[in-house]
């Protein structure tokens, strides 16, 4: 598919639903398609719609070693709820060894640099080993969860990373999230019922007040135009 392609079917797709995005694009890239999941609302939401179009539909993990027990439960409850094998991408280990023996276990709070070498090391590499199996991804992205995610289409070229990505809620709210969870009763991290909208490595995700940004207990310590770990870079 060409980008002029791309283009085309954004437009088609644009007041589609989230499941009529996905009934049209899976069957077009087959087992070089599949879904990258945190095990985050969207994610389940995303999980629950493929599986029932396609139950043979490829669902993966980047385990950067560091996730909550939450998570690594929820990956469990998911698997065995829909009968499916997530895959998961772990990063390289000589890498994580050298990185920690260097700059100490939780070096991530001490710069940004640090921070980034972290997210690189133990998210983008393995990411990058996936997508050498991959045509496209999808992805549980939403404009309205931050401003670096404002301007994100349905279907679009993945320049960054040099393939196509899909973000079939681009366009749903938080309770279109909550609602598709209850009415479906999907399984969901047992997290966000405590103040974790937006869940990603324990020493990384803090609980939010009320009324603050949904992201805002993501690498809380850093300024939000940075807080990109570099999974979705425009
Ligand atoms: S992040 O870049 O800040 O970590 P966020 O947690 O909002 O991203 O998740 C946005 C989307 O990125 C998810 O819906 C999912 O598609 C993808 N994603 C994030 N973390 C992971 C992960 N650990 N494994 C696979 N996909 C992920
Ligand atoms: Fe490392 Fe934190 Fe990034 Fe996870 S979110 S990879 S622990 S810096």
């Amino acid at each position: 598919m060409d980008r002029t392609e791309i283009k085309q079917l954004n437009i088609e797709l644009q007041e589609e639903t989230a499941e009529n995005i996905l009934k049209r694009v899976l069957p077009i890239f087959g087992d070089r398609i599949a879904l990258s999941s945190s095990l985050g609302a969207e994610d389940q939401v995303l999980t629950d719609m493929i599986l029932k179009i396609e139950p043979a539909a490829r669902i993966f993990t980047l385990d950067t070693g560091r996730l909550f027990p939450e998570t690594y439960d929820l990956i469990d409850r998911t698997s065995r709820k829909y009968k499916t094998k997530i895959e998961i991408f772990f990063p390289d280990h000589q890498k994580v060894e050298e990185m920690v023996n260097n700059k100490g276990i939780n070096l991530f709070y001490e710069s940004i640099t640090n921070r980034k070498a972290c997210c690189h090391i133990r998210k983008i590499e393995p990411l990058q080993r996936a997508f050498t199996t991959m045509d496209a991804w999808i992805c549980g992205l939403r404009a309205s969860q931050a401003i670096t995610r404002q301007n994100i289409d349905i279907i679009e070229w993945d320049e960054n990373n040099g393939l196509i990505k899909i973000n079939p809620l681009a366009h749903w709210s938080e309770d279109d999230v909550w609602q598709y969870i209850k009415t479906h009763k999907v399984p969901y991290n047992t997290l966000h019922d405590k103040g974790f909208p937006s869940i990603g490595c324990q020493p990384c995700t803090r609980a939010i007040q009320p009324g603050e940004d949904l992201r805002a207990g993501r690498w809380w310590w850093e300024n939000p135009d940075t807080k990109e770990c570099g999974l979705h870079k425009r």
